[in-house]
């Protein structure tokens, strides 16, 4: 029912301001689930189980990160199908972001532009949240950053520090270091940057391992902006520190597909139907070195079965939804369950 509803829904919300439209979805979610409506209304979806790193996700399709930033929409955004759910991106301490607008749709190419910022409540009231879920039986992600204000070379103690937080409450982690609107982030792409964080994230991951006798697998979050050699570099990388997977990707600063559009040339990440094939390319560069040693998560403009398929052909294990989610609801969801 739910999903025949979602087309009158979405032609009302896109006729506001897309943060507004967003913040009053997600507040609906959370009361229709808080009532019981959601149960009733939405379909079941089926299982189709997989295992990456020790973890049984109940079907392919995830939520990508962004979404739910506050971790506080767990239990509605469960009740859709999502096998996973990645909150977050959270950081050391809570910020505001980046000032509004900082969010554009583009319908006439599927896309958003986003220019967030990494606003969310801090990983410890993110956490707090996440306590709260009761119904979600699928795999949590936390996704955490860095804080705007430090600088790169203190980079590596907001992302240790976020996620010794986070251990004990997710199912598997993911540092992002690929946001293109934290002034400098990507520069942690680089192969040394890449090889500390991954040794710092690494040794914790051991030590946190050691003290609780619970493994919990992390993932690095790459851009889809890289070059063959950068892809190669970082998969060395990846392969030497012992990666657990990969999420590829996060939004694009290219704006080829889209220009002339009257929001084209705002700053920040494209996502969407324009990301697509760049995206599924670069799975499959990574996926041709690390093979199955490192899973990877496919993401970027997935918006139906034969999109999410396309990425399981360059080598993804898994994939996740944002913008496509947007755009076509949550028959995307199962659509998606069914062909994989
Ligand atoms: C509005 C918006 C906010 C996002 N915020 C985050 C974020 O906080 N952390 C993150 O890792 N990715 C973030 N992303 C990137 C998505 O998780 C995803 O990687 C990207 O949008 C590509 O997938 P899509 O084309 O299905 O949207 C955001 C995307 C959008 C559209």
């Amino acid at each position: 029912m739910l999903n025949s509803l979602y087309p009158a829904a979405r032609s009302l919300l896109f006729r506001i301001d897309p943060e507004r439209a967003h913040d009053l979805s997600m507040a609906g979610l959370r009361h229709s689930e808080k009532c019981g409506l959601l149960k009733i209304i939405s379909a079941k979806s089926p299982q189709k189980k997989i295992s990456i790193c020790g973890l049984e996700f109940p079907n392919p399709v995830g939520l990508a990160a962004g979404l739910d930033k506050e971790a506080n929409t767990i239990d509605a955004l469960g009740s859709l199908g999502f096998g996973h759910i990645e909150v977050g991106t959270l950081t050391p301490v809570a910020q505001a972001g980046n000032e509004s607008p900082r969010l554009f749709r583009l319908p006439e190419h599927k896309a958003l532009i986003n220019r967030m910022g990494f606003n969310n409540p801090g990983i410890e009231q993110g956490i707090r949240n996440t306590r709260s879920s009761k119904s979600f039986r699928g795999i949590l992600g936390i996704n955490i950053g860095k804080n705007k204000v430090t600088p790169n070379e203190l980079a590596n103690d907001d992302y240790a520090y976020a996620f010794e937080k986070a251990y004990p409450h997710a199912d598997y982690i993911t540092a992002n270091f690929s946001s293109p609107n934290t002034p400098g982030l990507r520069d942690l792409q680089s192969e040394d940057s890449a090889a500390r964080l991954l040794e710092t994230l690494k040794k914790l991951q051991s030590k946190l391992h050691r003290e609780s006798g619970r493994h919990v697998p992390f993932a690095l979050k790459v851009a889809p902006d890289l070059d063959e050699t950068q892809v190669k570099g970082l998969s060395r990388v990846f392969q030497n520190g012992g990666l657990d997977f990969l999420i590829a990707t996060n939004t694009t600063l290219a704006r080829d597909a889209v220009a002339g559009h009257p929001n084209a040339d705002e700053a920040g990440g494209l996502s969407g139907m324009p990301l697509q094939r760049h995206a599924t390319d670069i799975i499959a560069q990574f996926h041709s070195v690390l093979g199955r040693d490192i899973p990877i998560i496919g993401a970027g403009g997935i918006f139906s079965a034969e999109d999410a398929l396309a990425k399981k052909a360059a080598g993804a294990s898994l994939i996740q939804i944002y913008t496509g989610f947007i755009y076509r609801g949550p028959s995307l969801i199962h659509e998606i369950i069914r062909a994989w």
